[in-house]
C-alpha cells in the first residue's frame, strides 16, 4: 500500500470547532496521548502533562469557568473530550537553561508535544482545536494539577461536523531567509 504523504495530513489539519456530539473512543485518545509522549524535549525534561477531561459535567466547567472572554467559544461544548495541557517545569535545569539562554524550553516542548497530539487526532479523522485564551488558574482548580504544574492551555477534541475553514499562511519568501 502506498503511503499517504504527510504533507497531506498537514495540509488537511485546520482548526475544527463544530463537532458532532458523539464521544471520542479512548483508543483514540490513547493513541493521540503516546503520539506526545514520544516528542522530543530539551535535556528529554518531558516536562509535559496531559488531563484527559471526557466527563460531561467536568467538559461543562471547563467551557463555562477556565475560558476567557472575548473569543467565542461556546463551540467547545461539544468536543467529545477536552484535554488540558500544562508543563511541569523541573526547577533548577529549566529555570538556569532559560536564564542562560532565554529560550523558554519547557514550552517549546509542549508545543512540540501538543501538536503531535493534534496531528494524531486529524490521522484518526478527529478535529482538535487549540485554546490558549484560558485561565490558568481554574484550568488547574478543575483537573486538579498542584502548583507546580502550569496549564498552557485545552486542546479540544471531536468528531467534525460541518465544513472547516482554510485560514491563510504567510509565503514561504516572507518567513525563510537562505544564507
Ligand atoms: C497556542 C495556540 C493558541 C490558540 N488559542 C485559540 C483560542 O483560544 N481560541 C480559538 O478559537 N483558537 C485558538 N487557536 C487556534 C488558532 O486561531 C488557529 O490555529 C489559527 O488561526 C490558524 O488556523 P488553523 O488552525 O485553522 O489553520 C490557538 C492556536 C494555537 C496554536
Amino acid at each position: 500500500m502506498e503511503k499517504e504523504p504527510f504533507i497531506n495530513l498537514v495540509k488537511h489539519r485546520t482548526s475544527c470547532r463544530s463537532y458532532e456530539a458523539k464521544p471520542v473512543p479512548r483508543e483514540h485518545l490513547e493513541l493521540m496521548l503516546e503520539a506526545a509522549r514520544l516528542a522530543p524535549s530539551a535535556c528529554n525534561k518531558q516536562p509535559w502533562r496531559f488531563a484527559v477531561v471526557q466527563d460531561a459535567g467536568t467538559r461543562m466547567r471547563l467551557v463555562k469557568e477556565s475560558l476567557r472572554v472575548g473569543i467565542e467559544m461556546k463551540w467547545a461544548a461539544n468536543a467529545g473530550a477536552i484535554i488540558a495541557i500544562g508543563v511541569r517545569s523541573k526547577g533548577l535545569v529549566h529555570k538556569v537553561g532559560t536564564r542562560i539562554t532565554g529560550v523558554e524550553y519547557p514550552q517549546i516542548d509542549l508545543g512540540i508535544a501538543g501538536e503531535h497530539l493534534v496531528l494524531q487526532a486529524e490521522e484518526l479523522g478527529l478535529g482538535t482545536c487549540w485554546i490558549g485564551w484560558i485561565k490558568q488558574k481554574a484550568v488547574r482548580r478543575i483537573v486538579g494539577w498542584s502548583k507546580d504544574v502550569a496549564p498552557m492551555g485545552l486542546i479540544t477534541v471531536g468528531w467534525p461536523a460541518g465544513e472547516r475553514k482554510t485560514r491563510p499562511r504567510l509565503p514561504l519568501d516572507e518567513i525563510v531567509k537562505w544564507i
